[in-house]
């Protein structure tokens, strides 16, 4: 695998040259979408060299039958995966009466670009064929923001060295498996291919779960730039059909065919509407035209762009991979779904099946709570409060009682899909991060309605659950969990995980107190929430019991908390130690070394030291970083952007530095050797907080203040970015010298800088 092939720029993604050795990372990297859906940024024409062709639809899942060693009583039946979708980008090229192939074809001038600041894929190349015509193609696709079930594709030849014919040949394929099928089954089942004039359908159905599909298409051409008629022969198969059309093009002429798509779903239609809603889908595009079509997309990203973009000046890699993260974050999701939610790959792969894992509420909602309206996080909270049964019947199923619920590790409708022991049963701190993504959610927008309304019932079944999973020590005469799995995956099975123990006492106390404001302030809706749960004082008074009990291993001698009882028995050798062949060690070592061993996979004392970085001194939070950091390995994704800002919190800029370097550039880089597969979405909003909590320091802790304390690295010449503050636009600039606050609103803004209050009237800038 070729690192560090893209070039450099501040607004695109760039590859230039054909090497076949990047053709499944660049369809990773250049990857598009609109939220609802997406596709890895495979060829048009056809390729036979190696390839993963993907296109996913949001929410539209199946759920694969596991695959497990030793089946265990208590894991779920299925893992549900988003399902790669028929294909729509496909267009077969023939030049005379050869088929245009990349892999086959001398190739020069090849150049792929994704530019993100306008929400475009392009790519150009010459190739001579095998029978020696040479062509110059140009080809641009998008997927609409503003029609958000449409996506269109510009792909021109032109004839260099002849003249003769052209043959396009556009389809739709429904023909599509999963490459993570776990059984190498097949999801879909063509239902109906229905033609048109230059338009046609496929309606396709996935087993089980029953959704229905419409694919359409509808074509257009030109012949230097002006539009002509063509008419098609056409090839109906099982599950695919084709449409061929010859165009004859002289020397030196350029044939143009225009590719207008659209997926609809009975998420959203009625079964029996969705041809004809696929149709006029297609027929619209085409009227408006690529060239409106496209122009419609420049405006919407420029729209996303306006609160989302962060600026950095005079480091063009930093921009570059800070632009690609907030770019890609944005093409995984847009936040006008509660039904949907933002699987770690995001619809640039298939690892992780598309699922919703804990990444949501520890990871992403800051920055989309930052940089979009307050109902796009909202909507992110929604998600799991619609799954709150699911999640009850979840800890039932495990054994738990009363309306304890238990979230899963990954799921897609609500359900566990995760089997394996050590993850499924025993990685429950996932269930906290349940209440913290509402608890930072309320600190940032004061939205305490939503916890009144929903997000109480959620904490209510959580700290149910924690109260449960607890269980008293007669030696420790405290409250200890044991059996768990800490965000730390290289241990299982371990007794008093710190962060778990501490985020279980934190939800308990967290909900007690909400418990106790909504009594107060709202006594109707606390009426209607205790009739509804069946919730006494005597079981809070349990809760409570259980959090002011609670047990955290800790050293007195070097006065850190420990990851777990019994941390200090192992080696412990730094990461620095250990010879660069042996890493990842993931790759190389046996999982029996990696579980005895010290070396940490991401973040996991840090984890609560970062989450709750107001309940600890500096000083403890450097000797925390002190120790855990040189035994982590970062082999998650969600590993270095902990690590980036809490160094900066405590001051240690190359530190936080270099991290945000790994963090950013983690696929455009490819550090993990695993870009092919698809790209680290979920940690790409680590990256946003990186810059925005790491270097600007931004903190909203419980008093509802804004703060910033920013700071910079030594390799930037400044940076800017854009808060979204309940309501009001805040711009932030830091230079080498210098430090800016622009309130952009109509509303005054107090702030807290740098630990002083300051307050910056509308529209006015302040200079610190
Ligand atoms: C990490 C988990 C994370 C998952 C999906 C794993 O490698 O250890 O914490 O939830 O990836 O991003």
């Amino acid at each position: 695998m070729n690192k560090n092939y893209i070039i450099p720029n501040e607004w695109a993604i760039i590859e230039e040259g054909f090497n076949v050795e990047n053709v499944e990372a660049s369809e990773s990297l250049f990857s598009i979408g609109n939220g609802s859906m997406g596709q890895r940024a495979n060829f048009e024409e056809d390729y036979s060299g190696k390839t993963f062709q993907g296109s996913y639809i949001g929410g539209i899942y199946y759920p694969d039958k596991t695959r497990v060693g030793w089946w265990k009583n208590g894991y779920p039946e299925y893992f549900a995966k988003v399902l790669n979708a028929p294909n729509w980008i496909g267009i077969r090229i023939q030049i005379n009466a050869t088929n245009l192939d990349l892999n086959v074809c001398k190739i020069s001038n090849f150049r792929r670009e994704l530019n993100m600041k306008e929400g475009w894929l392009g790519r150009s190349f010459k190739a001579i064929l095998p029978t020696g015509e040479e062509i110059e193609v140009h080809a641009k696709r998008f997927i609409s923001v503003k029609y958000n079930e449409v996506g269109a594709i510009e792909y021109s030849i032109k004839a260099v060295n002849f003249s003769g014919e052209i043959t396009f040949s556009p389809y739709l394929d429904a023909g599509i498996e999963n490459e993570d099928s776990n059984y190498n089954e097949y999801f879909w089942e063509t239902l109906k291919i229905v033609e048109g004039v230059n338009q046609g359908c496929i309606l396709a159905k996935t087993l089980k779960t029953e959704f229905h599909v419409a694919t359409a298409m509808e074509v257009d051409f030109a012949i230097n730039g002006k539009n002509v008629a063509a008419t098609h022969i056409s090839i109906i198969e099982e599950k695919a059909l084709t449409y061929t059309y010859k165009l004859k093009v002289s020397q030196g002429e350029t044939a143009t065919i225009y590719k207008f798509a659209s997926y609809v779903s009975s998420l959203n239609y009625e079964k029996g509407n969705l041809i004809e809603a696929g149709f006029k889908n297609v027929t619209e595009a085409k009227n408006l035209g690529f060239a409106q079509l496209f122009q419609d997309q420049k405006d919407s990203w420029a729209t996303i762009w306006e609160t989302a973009d962060i600026i950095i000046e005079g480091d063009i890699k930093a921009q570059q991979g800070i632009r690609f993260n907030i770019f890609q974050l944005n093409q995984t999701y847009m936040g006008t779904d509660a039904r949907l939610n933002i699987g770690p790959k995001g619809f640039t792969g298939e690892k992780y099946g598309g699922s919703t894992y804990w990444d949501t509420e520890a990871y992403c909602i800051p920055f989309y709570m930052a940089t979009k309206d307050a109902s796009v996080a909202k909507n992110l909270l929604m998600y799991r409060y619609n799954q709150l049964g699911k999640a009850i019947e979840n800890a039932q199923k495990l054994g738990f009682k009363n309306g304890a619920a238990l979230y899963p590790m990954v799921t897609m409708n609500g359900e566990e899909c995760h089997n394996e022991w050590e993850i499924t049963f025993e990685e429950i701190h996932r269930n906290g991060a349940m209440v913290y993504g509402i608890y930072n959610y309320v600190n940032f927008t004061q939205d305490f309605e939503y916890v009144v309304k929903n997000g109480l019932e959620v904490m209510i079944a959580i700290s149910r659950f924690w109260h449960q999973r607890a269980n008293w020590s007669e030696v420790k005469k405290q409250f200890v969990i044991l059996g768990v799995t800490g965000p730390n995956e290289y241990e299982n099975n371990i007794n008093n995980n710190f962060y778990t123990n501490y985020l279980a006492k934190w939800c308990i106390e967290y909900t007690v107190e909400c418990l106790n404001k909504i009594e107060e302030k709202y006594p109707q809706d606390f009426k209607r929430i205790v009739a509804k749960t069946n919730l006494s004082g005597e079981e809070t008074y349990k809760w409570i019991k259980v959090a002011d009990n609670m047990y955290f291993p800790f050293d007195e001698e070097k006065q850190v908390f420990l990851q777990q009882d019994g941390f200090l028995d192992k080696e412990l050798i730094p990461v620095k130690d250990l010879p660069k062949s042996e890493r990842p060690i993931n790759q190389k070592w046996s999982w029996d070394r990696i579980l005895r061993s010290c070396y940490i996979k991401q973040a996991d004392v840090l984890q609560g030291m970062f989450l709750f970085e107001d309940k600890f001194d500096k000083e403890v939070v450097e000797r925390h970083f002190d120790f855990y950091e040189p035994l982590t390995v970062h082999e998650s994704s969600l590993s270095p952007c902990v690590h980036s800002i809490l160094a900066a919190s405590i001051d240690r800029m190359p530190k936080a530095y270099e991290q945000y370097l790994r963090t950013a550039r983690l696929d455009l880089d490819d550090y993990n050797h695993e870009v092919h597969e698809g790209c680290h979405i979920t940690s790409m909003a680590g990256t946003w907080m990186s810059v925005v909590q790491g270097f600007g320091g931004m903190r909203v802790w419980e008093n509802g203040v804004l703060s910033f304390n920013p700071q910079i690295p030594a390799e930037w010449k400044s940076y800017s970015f854009t808060i979204n503050f309940r309501g009001n636009v805040l711009k932030v600039y830091k230079s080498q010298t210098d430090c800016k606050f622009y309130n952009e609103s109509e509303k005054e803004l107090k702030l807290m800088v740098n630990n002083m209050e300051v307050i910056i009237p509308s529209n006015q800038l302040l200079t610190v």
